[in-house]
This record gives structure tokens, C-alpha cells and sequence, in this order.
């Protein structure tokens, strides 16, 4: 079996919210990750980052400039300086469905993992962690407290933590061997996704999966994955027929905007 505790069923291929149903409500909000939830996502994605005062909080960049009307690194602000703002802008453009401006406020982990910890299951994404010291041990902490290192009735793991950092994903096992580990890999615009055998042993040490730009996915690739027990997710699909091809190919799970991509009639 895998170190997944349990295996991933053959016929079972997960979906996981990428950012909540970003497709649909503005990236990493709490309105996002309901409809995430609602749409049937088995996993909800979201990256984190630390304030100047420590605190963890869910955004995709590490400037509020994209998402938000302000501007400046989340490191330079406090969780108060956040909480004003409202991440509900794209390119200057609001998009905020709901008509409660404070469901777009900045969330922050903790506030998520309250509210969802017993409905949903969760992606975590270390975002540049390397500007932000201690955040891995804060996460870890958090999980602990917030019950996620256990699988849930169906033998999925509550959380897992992703990262295109290895260093970090190594101090999150040194730190906790029970976490579930993904490696986020890019590869660039028309490369196939290998993997050599000194990578694949080191990733061994630490990693139970990872997580692949769909482009770069073939079947061979996943098949050496699934060989060495390693988990495949495809990163990020919004495209139905897609899809349905990256399962036939074998793999685990999709992220997507979008999850109920496979499940809506138009
Ligand atoms: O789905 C993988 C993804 O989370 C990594 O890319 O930039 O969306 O965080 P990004
Ligand atoms: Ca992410």
C-alpha cells in the first residue's frame, strides 16, 4: 500500500478546489471554499503566509496587491492591516458574488479550520515560506490542535501540505513523519515530466505525492509514480476533457477552479 495509510481506490480520482471554487468566488475566501465544499470538491487547496505579527493567512500572493484595493507584502502588514481590506478584487475589478463584503475579508487558517474542519478535507499550500521563519512550525501546531493528522471515516487524510519548496516540505517531516506530503513540480511549456532515480529516492524520504503542471503529465510518468507508491496530482484543469484523459491515464486527482467540472451538464 501506499503511505497514504490507505491507498487511493483505483476508481476513485479526487478533485480539489484550487484556491476554493475560484472559478466562481474570488480566489482563497471563505465564500470560495464553501462553494468548494458544496460542489462536492474531496479537497480544498488554499496557500498560506505569515503577518508581521505571526499570524497565519490564506492568500495566493505574497503582496495583497492582486487580490486585494491596497498594496505591500503580507509580511509588512499586521493581521489588524489585513482585516481592513477586502479580497474580493481581480485587476481592479470586483468580483465578489455574495452581498456581504465581510465574507471577503482576508481568512485566516485558523478561522477556515474552524468553520470546515468537520466537512471538508484540506490541501495546504506552503507559499514562499522561505520569507517567513517558523511558519512550518506554526502550521504543524496548528494541524495538531485543529485534530488533522488523522484520516477521516472514508481513510483520507483531514489535511495534506503541498509545496513547490522541498526544503520546507523536509522540515514540516522532520518536524511531524505523520504529515502527508506532496512536492509541487513545474515543469516548462512543452517538457514531459520525468523523474530520475536519485530524485525519486530523495523524494522517497520525505513525500507520499506530487503534484504536476497537467501539460507535462504522460502515462508513463504516472505509472513510475504509482510503481514507487507515489501519488499523482494534476495541476490546473478547468477543461472537463481534460479531465477525463488525465484519469484514463491513471491519475490520482485534479486541481481545478472549477469542481464540479465533471459533474455539470453544459
Ligand atoms: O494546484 C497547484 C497549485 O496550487 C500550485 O500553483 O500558483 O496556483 O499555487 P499555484
Ligand atoms: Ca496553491
Amino acid at each position: 500500500g501506499t503511505k497514504w495509510n490507505n491507498p487511493i481506490p483505483n476508481d476513485d480520482f479526487l478533485i480539489v478546489g484550487h484556491r476554493g471554487a475560484s472559478a466562481y468566488e474570488p480566489e482563497n475566501t471563505i465564500p470560495a471554499f464553501e462553494l468548494a465544499k458544496n460542489l462536492g470538491a474531496d479537497y480544498i487547496e488554499l496557500d498560506i503566509h505569515m503577518t508581521k505579527d505571526g499570524e497565519l493567512v490564506i492568500m495566493h500572493d505574497k503582496d495583497v496587491k492582486r487580490t486585494t484595493e491596497s498594496k505591500g507584502k503580507i509580511k509588512d502588514h499586521t493581521l489588524a492591516e489585513l482585516k481592513e481590506l477586502t479580497a474580493d478584487e481581480k485587476k481592479g475589478e470586483k468580483v465578489a458574488v455574495s452581498s456581504q463584503e465581510e465574507a471577503y475579508d482576508i481568512p485566516m487558517l485558523r478561522e477556515v479550520l474552524e468553520e470546515m474542519e468537520d466537512d471538508v478535507r484540506f490541501v495546504i499550500e506552503l507559499k514562499d515560506p522561505e520569507e517567513y521563519e517558523g511558519i512550518e512550525e506554526k502550521l504543524v501546531s496548528m494541524m495538531k490542535d485543529y485534530g488533522l493528522f488523522a484520516n477521516d471515516e472514508n481513510g483520507y487524510p483531514k489535511a495534506v501540505i503541498h509545496s513547490f519548496d522541498e526544503e520546507s516540505l523536509q522540515k514540516v517531516h522532520r518536524l511531524n513523519k505523520d504529515i502527508p506530503l506532496l512536492q509541487l513540480i513545474s515543469f516548462d511549456d512543452g517538457e514531459e515530466a520525468v523523474m530520475s532515480k536519485e530524485e525519486l529516492n530523495e523524494l522517497l524520504t520525505y513525500a507520499i505525492g506530487v503534484g504536476v503542471s497537467y501539460e507535462a503529465l504522460n502515462a508513463k510518468f504516472v505509472s513510475a509514480m504509482h510503481q514507487a507508491d507515489i501519488i499523482v496530482f494534476a495541476y490546473t484543469v478547468d477543461d472537463r476533457e481534460e479531465a477525463v484523459k488525465l484519469q484514463a491515464m491513471g491519475v490520482d486527482g485534479i486541481h481545478t477552479n472549477k469542481p464540479d467540472l465533471l459533474t455539470t451538464t453544459d
